[in-house]
């Protein structure tokens, strides 16, 4: 069983995620958790604590736990004809790792397969960066139209002048619904006329018929190859290297 401390954390975190307590909005003070039962001072203090690692909520004297913003400033949600591209939330981990953490997908990737606590942090690292301003990494969940549930990511990170850099994956079993091809659609769309890009490209390996598939309905040109390109499986790994730009795109 979880210590009383940790499921009081874990509920605390859930009402901030759902909206319950807005951002810069105050958490009750100690003593009246304490009054109502929650545990005793040493217990919602140790909460209060884990919420702060997490970076739910800021904590200094005098002021209380005040609650942090936790997602992007404007929140992007772009719908395709098959996909929602939304930002991610705490809550797509498992959905994540059944992407990240299976190597039939990241012996396609530039990194090796991730574990639970990596998926955590993948996930908050996007929506670290997503606060930033300027933003410069477009990295958003892929989702069915009528299912929440994340099946994907599709991230256009910026580089260089008014260009973008393309990557994606869905989840093995959903693969060759075109779903791959319609949230990439989306979001090029999206960094052409809402962002200003210019070019967009994406390096895939010479092997990935399927991705080289994605691009070239797209509409990319293939430029060449980037030698020795990435590290992964052990090994360099050649790439090749795709583009498209805007006078270019089929909106
Ligand atoms: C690449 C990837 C995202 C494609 O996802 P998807 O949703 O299956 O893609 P789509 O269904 O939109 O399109 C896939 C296309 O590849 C084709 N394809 C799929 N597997 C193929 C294979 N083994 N050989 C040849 N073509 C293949 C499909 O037929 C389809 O083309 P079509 O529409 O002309 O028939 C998915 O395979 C994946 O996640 N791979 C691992 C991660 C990855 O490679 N990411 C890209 C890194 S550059």
């Amino acid at each position: 069983m979880a210590p009383k401390w940790r499921e009081l954390a874990d509920r605390l975190a859930a009402q901030i995620h759902r909206g319950d307590f807005a951002t810069g909005q105050r958490l009750p003070h100690i003593r009246d958790l304490v009054a109502a039962g929650e545990g005793s001072k040493a217990t919602v203090h140790a909460a209060y604590k884990a919420l702060e690692a997490q970076g739910l909520v800021t904590s200094s004297r005098g002021h209380g736990t005040i609650v942090r913003p936790h997602g992007p400033a404007r929140p992007i949600h772009l719908v395709g004809k098959q996909v929602v591209l939304r930002e991610f939330t705490r809550d797509d981990v498992t959905d994540v790792l059944a992407i990240i953490g299976d190597d039939a997908v990241t012996t396609w990737l530039s990194f090796d397969s991730r574990d639970r606590v990596q998926a955590v942090a993948m996930i908050e690292g996007t929506l670290e960066r997503a606060r930033q301003e300027p933003r410069t990494e477009f990295y958003l969940g892929v989702t069915k139209r009528d299912d929440d549930r994340v099946i994907g990511f599709a991230r256009i990170g910026l580089s260089g002048v008014q260009a973008g850099k393309l990557g994606y994956a869905i989840t093995p079993k959903e693969w060759g619904r075109g779903y791959a091809t319609d949230a990439a659609h989306a979001l090029v769309t999206y960094a052409f006329r809402e962002l200003g890009l210019h070019r967009v490209s994406a390096a895939i390996g010479p092997d990935n018929t399927a991705s080289v598939a994605v691009v070239q309905q797209l509409g990319f040109t293939r430029e060449g190859v980037l030698r020795d390109h990435v590290f992964t499986n052990g090994a360099w790994r050649d790439s090749v290297l795709f583009s498209v730009l805007a006078d270019e795109w089929s909106w």
